[in-house]
């Protein structure tokens, strides 16, 4: 039998992002999460989500760790690792078992979640998550939770999500390389996703983009879970390269002024505002309309949130957005964002902010924190599947996101087995 929770855990979210590194310190237990503390140091070791340069990596973790740790006032020994970049896809599968008349318990649900995993990948890549979108129980489709039904013959069909292996073990080997071990490795923009969504929003169907430095993620919610994840490789680092170029100033100026003065929607702005720009090699600083700025921003998010409009359109899921998008990563804290997503995008959009947790909730407020934020979120709900579906009620998760959180499991410890 499973045993209940019976004392806090703490869970520590490590995301590894392209411009800094951060772990998010939470305490689980039957109440949900507590946020005991955050450390947030800047990062060059990684290239649009993938680890370029293993010791600078290195010692951003380090860094990341040992400011946790003394915030929180805890040993961190395990982190649950986040994984990202364009070499991440996803395909549709399905898995069968047999249940001969019986009601369908949790087993069933592994069983069939492994058939469904069974498939043919590349030898360079591994299976990151199996999704759930829906069970089927003979000829009844569009069952989210199938535990307790009855019937002969269980069907799932799956959102298949695959990484590199050479990436994945990237990330592995610099955590571990901190003296650290990884509890399981998980897609950042699905941790993202699940830190700033409502349940209703899931439920109707929405969009989640997560602006970062190096990349921006799509992640699509319809018909009750994820159908949909992808990369688009430009973010707030080529928002920055844009100002630098058109502006003619250091980038370190160009990011000053992008955080400062920027705006994504050039007529938001009135013509008299003005923003000094300062000159590159000696040449001095000069005065020039704040809608200059804006002037550059403007293309570069439209081109992104374009492209992220073409990808819904390309999975034929848009109608199906009925809650529309939420916005999240640092980059989105920019003004005008969210009015230039909802024109380019035609549909409602809102930010998202990490919900759902108690404690120094301030320390990650911000929507650059919602990975790791969602990350110490995976882990709580990987150990309500492991203590028992009654205390699991108590965390904010669905049924759904457990078995995916349980599929992760699996495969990823197969896989371990299997890879060193
Ligand atoms: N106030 C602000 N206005 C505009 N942009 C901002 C602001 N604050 C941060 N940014 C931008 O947000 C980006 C970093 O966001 P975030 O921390 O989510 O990225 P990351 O997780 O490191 O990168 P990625 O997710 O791409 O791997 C940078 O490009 C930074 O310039
Ligand atoms: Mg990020």
């Amino acid at each position: 039998m499973r045993k209940a929770i019976t004392a806090p855990e703490v869970i520590v979210g490590l995301e590894l992002g392209s411009t800094k590194v951060s772990a998010v310190v939470g305490e689980v237990d039957a109440d949900g999460i507590t946020i005991l503390g955050l450390g947030n140091v800047p990062c060059r070791g990684l290239r649009k989500g993938v680890v370029s340069n293993i010791e600078w990596t290195v010692r951003s973790i380090r860094e990341a760790i040992d400011a946790a740790q003394t915030m929180a006032g805890v040993e961190i020994n395990t982190v649950y690792a986040g994984v990202a970049g364009s070499h991440v896809r996803s395909q549709v599968s399905d898995g069968v078992c047999a249940i001969s008349g019986r009601e369908v318990t949790r087993a069933d649900l592994d069983r069939v979640l492994e058939g469904a995993r069974a498939i043919p990948v590349d030898a360079d890549r591994m299976i990151l998550h199996a999704l759930p979108r829906e069970y089927i129980v003979d000829n009844q489709d569009g069952i989210r939770d199938p535990i307790g039904m009855s019937g002969v013959r269980l069907q799932v069909r799956v959102n298949l999500v695959t990484a590199a292996t050479s990436c994945v073990q990237n990330v592995i080997r610099c955590v571990e390389r901190c003296g650290l071990s990884v509890a399981d490795v998980v897609l950042q923009p699905l941790a993202s996703a699940d830190a700033v969504l409502s349940e209703d929003e899931k439920e109707i169907g929405v969009a989640v983009i997560d602006m970062g430095g190096g990349t921006t993620d799509l992640l699509l919610y319809a018909d009750g879970g994820i159908t949909h994840t992808s990369v688009i490789p430009a973010g707030g680092n080529s928002i920055t390269s844009d100002v630098a170029a058109g502006l003619r100033t250091p980038m370190a100026e160009a990011e000053r002024l992008k955080r400062n003065s920027g705006c994504a929607l050039g007529r938001m702005i009135s013509d008299d505002e003005e923003i000094e720009v300062p000159g590159v090699g000696g040449h001095s600083p000069r005065r020039v309309a704040r809608r200059l700025l804006s002037d550059i921003i403007e293309p570069r998010v439209e081109e992104i949130f374009s492209e992220a409009r073409r990808r819904m359109e390309e999975t034929g899921l848009l109608e199906q957005l009925s809650s529309g998008c939420v916005l999240t990563g640092g980059a989105t804290l920019m003004e005008g964002m969210v009015e230039c997503a909802e024109e380019v995008l035609g549909m409602p959009v809102r930010l998202g902010f990490p919900v759902g947790i108690k404690g120094i909730v301030q320390l990650v407020q911000g929507p650059q924190y919602a990975t790791g934020v969602g990350l110490v979120r995976y882990g709580a709900q990987r150990l309500a599947e492991s203590e028992g579906r009654e205390d699991a009620a108590a965390l904010p998760e669905r049924a759904a996101e457990r078995t995916a959180a349980q599929g992760a499991k699996s495969g990823f410890w197969n896989w371990l087995r299997a890879a060193f």
